[in-house]
């Protein structure tokens, strides 16, 4: 893996950059960090350049003063992602997946900067925004971790990020996923659940969008699950200027990436080569 370093308005930045060929940058989840995508990005980068950064906060990324106590709007990740493709001279339109938090970023990056995204992944992500409780549930949780210093109060997510199945049959997927939630700081924790609380209900812009979409959702996902993906994706659609795919991972819940990886290896693959022409 090759990880590389960058600068945003003083904020340190990192990302694994590796392989060669047309560009997939792959967003992770919360309270995560590009480590989720570890099997994409080593099956990808044989026929594609894989790009996975550390979102601001997470892995090896850093915040800005006041991140943590504001809130991370879902706008200024994107506005990170694509610094991270200027600073990496990619001009051409990317292909790109974002999975739940990944996601709403995702959102922002296509609605903003169309020209920039030839192909957009939504995964096990939603497009409306939170009600009244879950945003509440948010607050509390960043309220939480910063008293506990640590990002101990998410790990209570781990039931629902992954199917039945997974916990049962596959336990070293938790083991992975408890490790990587623990290495979050209580700053990234409260800094993103803030952002995410305030983000935007994008459903009304979703027939904008003009980009092919390969929309990739767990059968057993329960924080964002199949029915209201298919929702969307008929929004997507509308424009009738887009190809509009979807694709329902078996034996996996929210973390699809993690816990099927061949199929949801094998799909961005086949989305990517068709947004290419391959
Ligand atoms: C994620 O996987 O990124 C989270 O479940 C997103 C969320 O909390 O809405």
């Amino acid at each position: 893996m090759a990880q590389r370093l960058f600068n945003v308005e003083g904020v340190r930045l990192a990302c694994e950059d590796v392989g060669s060929g047309p560009p997939i940058v792959l967003l992770h989840g919360f309270p995560l960090d590009h480590t989720m995508w570890n099997a994409q990005i080593a099956a990808l980068q044989s026929h594609f350049r894989v790009i996975a950064p550390d979102l601001r906060g997470f892995g090896d990324s850093h915040l800005a003063d006041g991140d943590a106590e504001n809130g991370v709007g879902m706008e200024r990740y994107a506005a990170d992602v694509i610094a991270l493709l200027d600073w990496l001279q990619i001009s051409e339109p990317v292909v790109l997946a974002g999975l739940s938090m990944g996601g709403y970023i995702g959102w922002q990056a296509v609605l903003r900067w169309p020209e920039r995204i030839r192909g957009l992944i939504p995964c096990d992500t939603r497009a409306a925004a939170d009600a009244d409780e879950p945003r509440a549930a948010r607050f509390k949780m960043a309220e939480a971790a910063m008293q506990a210093g640590n990002s101990s109060p998410a790990l209570v997510m781990i039931p629902r990020l992954l199917g039945a199945e997974t916990r049962e049959l596959r336990p070293e997927v938790e083991v992975a996923l408890r490790a990587m939630i623990e290495r979050q700081s209580a700053e990234t924790v409260a800094a993103a659940q803030r952002g995410m609380a305030r983000r935007e209900d994008v459903r009304g812009k979703l027939d904008a969008i003009t980009a092919d979409s390969l929309c990739i959702v767990g059968v057993e996902d329960v924080i964002s699950p199949p029915a209201e993906l298919h929702e969307f994706a008929q929004l997507l659609a509308k424009s009738g200027e887009d190809d509009v795919r979807i694709v329902e991972i078996e034996h996996a819940g929210h973390m699809t990436p993690m816990e099927n990886p061949a199929a949801v290896t094998a799909a961005i693959a086949a989305f990517a080569r068709q947004c290419y022409n391959l």
